[in-house]
């Protein structure tokens, strides 16, 4: 268990800015999501940590202690890589006991630790097998046993599941939580699945273009987006620019409404949940301190437990997500009412 905490990483390679001024706490025994689009930093911040990468400026610790000058296989760190990076010639067994070997455990003891390992990751009997003798989903959780296995102070972890098919994938999730949580191995998670990280973390990290944009708990990031970069990154949000008029906004699409907090420049962008909005076939049914907009509906997509209705707003298109209550659709073209609560309603500055 460590804490690991970087300062002012930053790092180009050539003219490309990989990392530009990151900071953050990355607290004792916590399970932390990185999340950004490809290309925004994410394996060039997990490599640095891990001591395979240097910065340019910057700096970091481990449970306090500066590491900056120390090698990789000092700083008692596991590591999942993106393309798994395991040794071809040698099979699970040697694999996954590497880190022991390295550190001089017995013969015996290696056996048995790799053994557990293997098991955690549902792979017991494959010891022998070579890497090329084994699937892409196969391989990552050999990669994740190896990782484990020494019972590092910090996991690193650059999409361990991303070859795994959904079911696997799912209990695999599960497993990895109980692990880190039994062990409370301060874990970092690099994922491109939403999901993955909003049911798994306990905080999230949301990287663009080399900087740390925003980072909160799963619940604060996905209700409280500070940018609308963040909002259409995490989850789905509906755009509509608007003028601000006094402390109203007049939508290009037609309607005024209200915004949660006030808005701070002429032009803006409102951003709403689909989740968040209801749609009626009569007007005013809605609580008058709503926000309302008028539209047809263009299409209804039946998802069994819930509709997504694609609603012609102007010239746009509002998606509106509903439970299925009543099993009754409204069909495509007719006239409806979107309503949506002020609070639930962001707005930012169009830039
Ligand atoms: N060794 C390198 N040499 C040159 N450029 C590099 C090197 N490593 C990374 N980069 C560049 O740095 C930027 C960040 O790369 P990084 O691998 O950290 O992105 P990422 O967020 O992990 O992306 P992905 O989601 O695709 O894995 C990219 O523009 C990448 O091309
Ligand atoms: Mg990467």
């Amino acid at each position: 268990m460590a804490s690991v905490s970087v300062q002012n990483l930053s790092k180009k390679f050539g003219s490309t800015v990989a990392l530009d001024q990151v900071s953050f706490e990355f607290e004792d025994g916590k399970f932390f999501a990185l999340l950004g689009p490809s290309g925004s930093g994410k394996t060039t911040l997990l490599r640095m940590i891990a001591g395979f990468e240097n910065p340019d400026q910057g700096s970091i610790q481990i449970d306090g202690k500066v590491v900056d000058h120390i090698p990789v296989e000092k700083r008692d760190i596991g590591m999942v890589f993106q393309s798994y990076a395991l040794f071809p010639n040698m099979d699970v067994q040697a694999n996954v006991g590497f880190g022991l070997r390295v550190r001089g455990i017995s013969a015996s003891e290696t056996k048995r630790l790799v053994g557990e390992a293997l098991e955690l990751v549902r792979l017991s009997g494959f010891d022998d097998r070579r890497p090329h003798q084994l699937s892409g989903g196969q391989r990552q959780r050999v990669a994740l046993a190896r990782a484990i296995v020494t019972k590092p102070r910090v996991l690193l972890l650059d999409e361990p599941l991303s070859a795994l098919d959904r079911t696997l994938r799912l209990e695999m999730e599960i497993e990895l939580k109980r692990i880190q949580r039994d062990v409370g191995i301060t874990t970092i998670f690099v994922t491109h699945d939403q999901e993955e990280a909003l049911t798994m973390s306990d905080q999230i990290g949301i990287l663009n273009e080399g900087q740390l944009v925003q980072h909160g708990s799963p619940v604060d990031i996905y209700e409280n987006p500070q940018s609308v970069f963040v909002a259409r990154f995490l989850g789905e949000a509906n755009l509509l620019k608007g003028q601000v008029d006094g402390s109203s906004v007049n939508l290009e699409v037609g309607g005024t409404i209200q915004t949660r907090s006030k808005p701070a420049s002429p032009l803006v962008i409102c951003s709403i949940r689909p989740e968040k909005i209801s749609i009626h076939k009569e007007k005013n049914i809605a609580p008058s301190s709503s926000n309302q907009i008028a539209g047809r509906v263009n299409e209804h997509i039946f998802n069994g437990t819930s509709l997504t209705y694609l609603v012609q707003c102007g010239d746009q298109v509002v998606r509106v997500f509903v439970q299925n209550l009543s099993g009754e659709l409204i069909a495509p073209n007719t006239p409806v009412h979107l309503s949506f609560r002020p609070e639930d309603t962001l707005v930012f500055p169009d830039a």
